[in-house]
């Protein structure tokens, strides 16, 4: 395959970012990415990687759709990506053998929560994305390979639940189908590396899991990227 430039990482939270920026030596404030936008970019001769920022209004990270789409097609503007990478935490299903730490990368990726039933209009919604071929280099690595579902909701409501098993979704997250968006439009590969903070069909309400392990899945979340960014320079 030719290769050009570096992958590009994209990430929502400070907490999640920070294990993988420290594994591949990114330091200090990062440089802004554009007029207007809170995000920030990291650079070595690995990677690249950019984080949506803290949101000045509500002093939080802008995580969610909007800034990850706005965010990757600035980044992408910014630098040359040979792959986009779409990485962070993500919900994940007992009923389909999901586990807190559970490593996965996208074979398919989706939104679950834009219901538009009217003609055309439910496949615009679904999208289901181009998504590159990482199955191989994945299981090399030992993550599960599978369907990403994104939507703009921590939680999932009944409706959402019926899409996510439709889709057989083994990860849930608020980001990755927006990346994915921007990445087909920019006829850039993209990607989707998550690890699970929270079981979506499990007993503990998600944003306590979530809160309570979001340290430890970040930590398996820079050892992941740090395996799969060797792995895609070999
Ligand atoms: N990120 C981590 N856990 C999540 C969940 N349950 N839903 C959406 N995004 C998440």
């Amino acid at each position: 395959m030719e290769m050009n430039g570096l992958p590009l990482v994209v990430m929502a939270m400070e907490t999640e970012a920070l294990p993988i920026r420290e594994r591949l030596g990114l330091e200090g404030p990062g440089a802004k990415l554009a007029d207007r936008l809170d995000a920030r970019i990291w650079s070595n001769d690995l990677v690249h990687l950019v984080i949506n920022g803290i949101d000045p209004r509500f002093e939080v990270d802008s995580i969610g759709t909007l800034p990850a789409a706005l965010t990757t097609f600035a980044a992408i503007n910014y630098v040359q990506a040979e792959i986009v990478i779409s990485a962070g935490t993500c919900g994940g299903f007992i009923q389909r053998g999901g586990s807190i730490g559970e490593v996965i990368v996208a074979d398919q990726c989706v939104f679950h929560d834009h219901r538009i039933p009217l003609e055309g209009f439910k496949e615009y919604g679904f999208g289901d994305f181009p998504v590159a071929d990482m199955s191989a280099v994945a299981r090399s690595l030992g993550f599960r390979v599978g369907t990403v579902s994104t939507g703009d909701a921590l939680d999932a409501q009944s409706c959402d639940m019926d899409r996510l098993l439709n889709v057989q979704a083994v990860a849930k997250d608020m980001e990755a189908a927006a990346v994915a968006w921007v990445c087909e439009k920019a006829g850039v590969p993209f990607t989707a590396l998550k690890v699970t903070t929270d079981l979506v069909d499990g007993e503990e309400p998600t944003e306590i899991e979530f809160s309570a392990n979001l340290q430890f899945a970040s930590e398996r979340l820079s050892e992941a990227m740090f395996s799969l960014i060797h792995a895609l320079k070999n």
